[in-house]
C-alpha cells in the first residue's frame, strides 16, 4: 500500500459521475491518492490524454491539476481494489430491457459485478460508496453480499448520490447545493460516514454537507430527478394549452416562477427532457411504488415520463402539419443532436425520437451538433433514410425547407439567421424547440416561426 498518501481512494467506473467526481476530489485533495478504473480501455486511455473521454466544460483543467500528482486512471481494478481504503462505486445503473421487471427497474448487473469484484479480491476492512443512482435499499443487497465473506474482513455501505448535472459538472461539484451522505445509524455506520463527510470537507462548506439514514439517502436521489422532471413536464403540458389559447409559456412561466415558494428555475418549456438519468430514475421510483402495492403513486409519476414523450410527439406532429403535412424528400436541418449544450452527451436525447420520426415520413435529414455528432452516428446507426451529418450549421441549413432547433446551444442563438434565410427554400420555416431565437427577429428577416408554446409567426 502506498504510503505517501492520507487515503487511498478507488473509483469503479470513469464515466460522467466517476471522471469528474474523482477528478475534483483529487484536485481538491492532494493528501489522498484517487484512482479511476474501468473495464473500458479505451475509456481509461482517453482520460490520460488532453482528448477526454466526454466533453465537460472546464474539466480539462480540473483533471490536468492532478493527474499524474494524485490522480491515476487504470484498468486494474483488481490491484486497485486491494490497495484502497474507500471504493466509490459509480458504475452505470440502466433500466432493465429483458426480464422481470424490462422497461421500469433498475438494471443492477454492472453494480453487482462490482461487489463480487470487490467480495473476491479485498484483503482489508473497507468503505463502499454507492456513488451510482440505485432503487432504495441497495444497500442492504450488497452488504449481503460483501459481508458473507469468510475473510474477516467488514465493509461498512454508505450512500452518496451525485447531483451534478452535465454540461455544470464542474461548478456543480465546487460548489455544490449540498452533498449527501447516508450510513446505517449504527456506531460503525456513523463512523464510515464521517470518514466520507471528511473528504468533501476539504472544499464543501459543512452547512452544504447533509448526513442521513441510507435509505433516506439512496431514495433522495430518485426523488430528486423525479422532481425536476416533474417540474419540466408540467410547463411542457403547459406549453401546449398556450398555443391553443395565445398564452406564452414564458411570460406564464415567469409569472408563475416568480411566487417564492415555486422558484423560477426548471421551468423552460421545450421539446422535452432527455439525458441518461431522468426517464430511468422515474420508471425506477414506479417499478419501485407498483412492487409495493402503490398503484396511485406509481401512475402519477409515471405521468410525467407520458407528458415527455406526449411532447416529443407534438413537436414531430407540427413539422409535418407545418409543411403542409408531406415532408417527404425534404430536407430538414436539425441544430443539436445533444440532450442539452454543453455536453456530447445524446443518452435519451428527444433528437433520437424527433430523427427517426422524421425519417419515417421519408425527410432528408441533416443534422449539425458541435459536440455530439460522433454520438448521433452510433444512436442512428441502422436507421432507415436520408441522413447527414454536418459540422457546419449553415451548410446543414442550405436548401432546407425546414430548421428545427432541438438543442440549446449558444452557438444557434448568433448565427447569422439573414444568410441563413437567404440559403434555404422558401417558405423557410423553423421551428424553436427551445425558445432560444429572438422571433420577432426571424419573423422580420422573412422566416415562419413555430415556438414552443408561444403564437405562432407565420406569413403563410
Ligand atoms: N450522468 C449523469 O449526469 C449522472 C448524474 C448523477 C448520477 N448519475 C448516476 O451515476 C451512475 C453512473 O452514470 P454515468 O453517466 O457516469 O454512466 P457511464 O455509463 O458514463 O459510466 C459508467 C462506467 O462504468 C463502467 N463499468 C461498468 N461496469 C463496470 C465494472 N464491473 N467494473 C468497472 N467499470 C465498470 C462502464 O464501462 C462505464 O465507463 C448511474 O447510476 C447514474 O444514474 C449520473
Amino acid at each position: 500500500m502506498s504510503k505517501k498518501f492520507a487515503k487511498n481512494i478507488l473509483c469503479i467506473g470513469a464515466g460522467y459521475v466517476g471522471g469528474p467526481t474523482m477528478a475534483m476530489i483529487a484536485a481538491k485533495c492532494p493528501q489522498y491518492k484517487v484512482t479511476v478504473v474501468d473495464i473500458n480501455r479505451e475509456k481509461i486511455k482517453a482520460w490520460e490524454t488532453d482528448k477526454l473521454p466526454i466533453y465537460e466544460p472546464g474539466l480539462l483543467d480540473v483533471v490536468k491539476i492532478a493527474r499524474g500528482r494524485n490522480l491515476f486512471f487504470s484498468t486494474e481494478i483488481e490491484a486497485g481494489i486491494r490497495e484502497s481504503d474507500i471504493i466509490f462505486v459509480s458504475v452505470n445503473t440502466p433500466t432493465k430491457t429483458f426480464g422481470e421487471g424490462a422497461g421500469k427497474s433498475a438494471d443492477l448487473q454492472y453494480w453487482e459485478k462490482t461487489a463480487r469484484d470487490i467480495l473476491k479480491t479485498a484483503e482489508s476492512d473497507k468503505i463502499i460508496v454507492e456513488k451510482s443512482t440505485l432503487p432504495v435499499r441497495t444497500a442492504s443487497a450488497m452488504e449481503r453480499i460483501l459481508n458473507s465473506n469468510d475473510k474477516g474482513i467488514t465493509f461498512d455501505v454508505v450512500s452518496n448520490p451525485e447531483f451534478l448535472a452535465e454540461g455544470t459538472a464542474v461548478i456543480d461539484l465546487e460548489y455544490p447545493d449540498r452533498v449527501l451522505i447516508g450510513s446505517r445509524e449504527t456506531e460503525r455506520g456513523r463512523r464510515a460516514r464521517q470518514e466520507i463527510v471528511d473528504i468533501f470537507a476539504n472544499w464543501v462548506p459543512s452547512d452544504k454537507i447533509i448526513t442521513s439514514n441510507i435509505w433516506s439517502s439512496e431514495l433522495s436521489k430518485l426523488v430528486s430527478n423525479a422532481f425536476l422532471a416533474q417540474r419540466v413536464s408540467s410547463i411542457n403540458s403547459i406549453s401546449a394549452l398556450c398555443e391553443k389559447t395565445e398564452a406564452d409559456v414564458q411570460e406564464v412561466a415567469r409569472a408563475v416562477g416568480f411566487d417564492t415558494r415555486i422558484g423560477g428555475k426548471f421551468l423552460q418549456a421545450s421539446v422535452g427532457f432527455g439525458g441518461s438519468c431522468f426517464k430511468k430514475d422515474i420508471l425506477n421510483l414506479v417499478y419501485i411504488s407498483e412492487s409495493f402495492g402503490l398503484n396511485e403513486v406509481a401512475e402519477y409519476w409515471e405521468n410525467v415520463v407520458r407528458i415527455n414523450e406526449y411532447q416529443e410527439k407534438r413537436f414531430v406532429k407540427k413539422i409535418i402539419q407545418t409543411l403542409f403535412n408531406t415532408i417527404a424528400n425534404k430536407r430538414i436541418a436539425l441544430f443539436g443532436f445533444a440532450f442539452k449544450a454543453n455536453t456530447g452527451d445524446t443518452r435519451e436525447s428527444p433528437a433520437i425520437y424527433i430523427t427517426k420520426q422524421l425519417l419515417e415520413e421519408h425527410a432528408h435529414v441533416v443534422i449539425t451538433d458541435p459536440k455530439a455528432l460522433d454520438n448521433a452516428r452510433i444512436d442512428l446507426t441502422g436507421a432507415e433514410g436520408t441522413l447527414e451529418y454536418e459540422d457546419d450549421p449553415y451548410k446543414a441549413a442550405k436548401d432546407a425547407h425546414a430548421v428545427a432547433v432541438l438543442t440549446e446551444w449558444d452557438l444557434y442563438r448568433t448565427l447569422d439567421y439573414n444568410r441563413i434565410f437567404e440559403s434555404m427554400e422558401k417558405p423557410a420555416f423553423i421551428f424553436d424547440g427551445r425558445n432560444i431565437l429572438n422571433h420577432k427577429k426571424l419573423y422580420d428577416i422573412g422566416f415562419n416561426v413555430y415556438p414552443i408554446g408561444k403564437p405562432e409567426l407565420t406569413r403563410i
